[in-house]
Formats: structure tokens, sequence, C-alpha cells
């Protein structure tokens, strides 16, 4: 049995882990997180940013593999909270990079669209350069540089738009359809949504192979903020009528302090070019979870 250290387990990314690999009979989950009440138990109250936690929980457990659904993630938030993104989001997988290496252990790691500055509307492949313009972004983009410095087999994806069983715009959506006949939603943002199932799915091809390096990670076709919105209401068969706006009018209704990228269309080049997995397209992925969390209209 591979033990596998989950670190953020009670995240959207970790709880979807642990539906897709909590049954699988070579895997052995040893879920931690920084606090212990939640969705998935908690083996072992871990804070990435320790290093000596980290690490001595590492050679208490010998992973097989370390899989970092930890983050901070409230990006204007973010803003004002530098040392502990860098904390979190940099210094964080930095440890477990260290504690991977020290147990001969793979690390999967988890980045994002907004390493890039988001103003070239063709998709991004991982050979695009980088430029975040965020605080979540700069110190995600460190985050990932400190895993190539310090792992030696690691797997960092990009993914976007992430969506599961937490937090996220489908919630949010459905949530503000029950009080409002229109929602004000941004039209010229452009990403790819991406289901935690179809991360976790990916994952779960990268992580027995030795396929390491840099992935982008997000479902197929693409769509904006408004579109998407909308899609998520008519799947769920309500009446709330979406209202597109442009990024500089919705600031004036509600200002955001993280600047948004544009563009944040990631091309799944490197899984194209060295796996036959593919994405779902992101109409689809967004079916299957509208029906399994029950807000689909039949
Ligand atoms: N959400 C998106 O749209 C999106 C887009 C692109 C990339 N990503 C990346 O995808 C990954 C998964 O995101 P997600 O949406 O699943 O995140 P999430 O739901 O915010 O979960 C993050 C988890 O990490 C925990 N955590 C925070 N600080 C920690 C620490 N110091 N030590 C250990 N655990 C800690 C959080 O606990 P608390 O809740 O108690 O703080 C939470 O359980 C992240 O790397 C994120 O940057 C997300």
């Amino acid at each position: 049995m591979r033990n596998i250290i989950v670190t953020g387990c009670n995240g959207q990314l970790g709880i979807e882990i642990n539906r897709l690999l909590a049954g699988d009979p070579e895997y052995h989950l040893i879920n931690t997180d920084v606090s212990d009440p939640g969705f998935v138990p908690v083996d072992k109250k871990l804070d990435i940013t320790s290093i000596d936690d980290v690490l001595a929980f590492a050679r208490e457990v010998k992973p097989w593999a370390i899989i970092n659904c930890a983050a901070y993630t409230a990006v204007d938030a973010a803003e004002s909270h530098l040392d502990l993104n860098y904390k979190i989001n940099a210094i964080g997988p930095r440890n477990l990079a260290i504690a991977a290496t020290d147990q001969k252990a793979k690390l999967v790691h988890i980045s994002t669209d907004y390493v890039f500055p988001g103003d070239c509307p063709d998709p991004r492949t991982e050979f695009d350069p980088v430029g975040p313009r965020s605080v979540y972004g700069i110190t995600k983009l460190a985050g990932e540089n400190f895993v190539r410095d310090f792992a030696d087999r690691y797997f960092i994806i990009r993914t976007a738009w992430l969506y599961g069983e937490g937090k996220n715009f489908v919630r949010t959506m459905l949530r503000l359809s029950e009080t409002h006949d229109r929602l004000t939603v941004v039209n010229d943002q452009f990403g790819s949504p991406t289901s935690t199932r179809e991360l976790a799915k990916a994952i779960r091809v990268l992580l027995p192979t030795d396929n390491y390096g840099l992935f982008h990670g997000t479902c197929e076709g693409s769509t904006n903020w408004a579109e998407f919105a909308a899609e998520i209401m008519r799947q769920a068969g309500k009446k709330t009528e979406i209202v597109p706006v442009s990024t500089e009018e919705y600031q004036k209704i509600n200002p955001q302090s993280a600047p948004r990228p544009h563009y944040s269309i990631l091309d799944n080049y490197m899984f194209r070019l060295t796996t036959d997995h593919r994405y779902a397209d992101w109409r689809d992925a967004l079916t299957v979870y509208m029906k399994d969390q029950g807000y689909a209209a039949d």
C-alpha cells in the first residue's frame, strides 16, 4: 500500500481527491489540514508553513507521494496579506518539496492561471512566459519555483476557475439566484471553468507515472463569467437573468482589490504532448457536477 499525504484535505480539491482515491486499494490516504473539523476526517492537524512539523510528519508516515491541496485562495483578501500568502502559497510548497525529497516521494502541487498577466487572448501553454499581477499570483508562482528547486519528482498542475465541494462561483450564483431576479456578471474575462472532479482525475492519471514536470490542467473549451453564469442558470432551470457587464463597469458596482486576468485560458499542451488523457468539455463537467449536487433541473 502506498501512503499518500493529502494537505488541505478539507478544501475543494482535497475533498475530491478523497472521493476519487480513498477507495483505491493501491493507496492509503493520510489526510491533513490546518484545522480539524470538516467534511473529511483529519488524521493529523498539519500546518504546511512549518518546516519542522512537515518534515517530522513525513519521516513518521514515510509517504510514497504528497498531494498538496492546501493554499490561500481568497484572491482579494490576499492583496492585504502578503506575508501570509508567501507563507502558505510559497513556503508551504517549499516545505513539502523538501520533505518529498527527504522521503524520495513524489509531490503533486497545484498552481493557477494567475501566474500569467492575462493580457494575451491566445490560450497559454506551459512554455509561455509568466508575469503575475496579483499577490495571489505572485506568491503561487514563488511556490512553483520552490517546488522546482527543492523537489526531485514533482507534478505542478496549473488549473483555473475551480469548483467542487466548498465556496465557489457555481454555488454563489445559485445562492444569489434565490433572492435576485437579475445578476450582474462580467463578460470580458475569459477562462475555462474546471470541476475538481476533472482535476482529480488528471492527478490520478499522472500520479503513478514518471511523467514529471509542469502541466496545464483545465476543462476543454472556454467562456466568460457571464456566459458561465447563464449556463449554470440554464442547467438549474432558474429564471434569473444574467446581465453582462465589463470589468470596468463591475468595479464601480462591486470593487475588487485583486486585478483579474482578462484572458485566463490555459492550453493543456503537456497533457496532449505526453499523455492520452483529455479533460472533459467545461459544459459537460458542469452537467456532471450539477447532477451530483442535486442542482440540475431534471
Ligand atoms: N479555487 C479556484 O478557483 C482555483 C483556481 C486556480 C487554482 N487553484 C488552486 O487549486 C488548489 C486547490 O484549491 P481549492 O479551491 O481546493 O482551495 P480551498 O478550497 O481554499 O482549500 C484550501 C485548503 O487549504 C487549507 N489551508 C490553508 N492554510 C493552510 C496551511 N497553512 N496548512 C495546511 N492547510 C492549509 C484550508 O484550510 P482553511 O479553510 O481552514 O483555511 C483549506 O482546507 C490550490 O492550490 C489553489 O491555489 C484554485
